[in-house]
């Protein structure tokens, strides 16, 4: 199938690693340019300098903090500076682990920046191109917990899932003009974060790391971690002039974890 990608430009949170830089290799391989944004300016160098070589399309970049206030302002002018932006897939790193019974407003003001502000902030700085010239595509990286809250990662379920509620309302309010705005929800795909994550459990639990994968894998039907190019591949599509009636939607790419319906 042709996703009817070629000669499209999007922008790539995270592009420098993971599951932001599966769906940008994902994307580049479509003949799609690439605008990648992360913190480091060394990764992110590096890395447009492989898909450059490897795909043939045009990559810039710049290094912001999702963190900080102004990261989608930054991102958007520079973004925007350099040529019209078709796609935004949204993403970037997640936010630490928490007892939920003991909070931090602090930690809840950086994370709700991380996950909610930031993407809500640069998406609402590039859908007005989008929506003039009658194209768009926003795909949000997620998590399964938006659907099946993460015991431990109360940040990132309570913020991913104020994400979640912003683009199904926005979904509808742009659906007649050509934008689409949908998010994917990964399960445990193997990336740096989730090795960090499973290394920093067996630490705090006084196990080992293997046992911590056991424990995962054994909600997990599809008995695996996810490879970060299957879910590159769900978000291509979602990108693509193939998913033209596709909106509003989130869309598991978790080996069949989350339970319910
Ligand atoms: N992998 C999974 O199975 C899984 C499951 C559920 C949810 N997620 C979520 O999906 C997202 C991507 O995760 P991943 O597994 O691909 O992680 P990863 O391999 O660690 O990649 C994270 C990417 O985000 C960038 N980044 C980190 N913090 C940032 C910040 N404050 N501002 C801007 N960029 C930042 C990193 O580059 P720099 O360090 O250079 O900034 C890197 O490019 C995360 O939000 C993660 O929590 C992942």
């Amino acid at each position: 199938m042709d996703l009817g990608l070629r000669g499209r430009r999007a922008v790539v949170g995270g592009g420098s690693s993971g599951l932001g830089r599966a769906s940008a290799e994902a994307l580049a391989a479509e003949g799609c340019d690439l605008f990648l944004w992360s913190r480091s300016d060394e990764r992110l160098a590096l890395v447009a300098a492989e898909l450059r070589a490897a795909h043939g399309v045009d990559v810039g970049w710049i290094a912001a903090d999702a963190t900080a206030r102004e990261a989608a302002r930054v991102v958007a002018e520079a973004a925007l500076a350099a040529g019209d932006v078709d796609i935004l897939v949204s993403n970037a790193g997640g936010p630490p682990t928490s007892d939920p019974t003991a909070t931090d407003p602090d930690d809840w003001q950086r994370a709700f920046q991380l996950l909610a502000a930031t993407p809500i902030d640069l998406a609402t700085r590039l859908l007005p191109s989008m929506r003039e010239r009658s194209w768009g595509r926003i795909v949000a990286v997620l998590s399964s917990g938006v659907r099946q809250p993460i015991a431990d990662l109360v940040y990132s379920n309570a913020g991913r899932s104020a994400l979640a509620s912003w683009l199904k309302t926005t979904a509808r309010a742009v659906a007649a003009e050509g934008v689409t705005l949908n998010g994917v929800m990964p399960g445990r795909l193997h990336t740096p974060r989730i090795q960090q994550l499973d290394s920093g459990r067996a630490e705090r639990e006084g196990t080992s790391e293997a046992d911590v994968r056991a424990t995962h894998l054994a909600n997990i039907p599809a008995g695996r971690y996810g490879d970060p190019a299957e879910l590159g591949a769900v978000v291509a599509f979602l990108a693509s002039e193939r998913a033209s009636y596709v909106t509003g939607q989130l869309v598991a790419v978790d080996g069949g974890q989350i339970i319910g319906m």
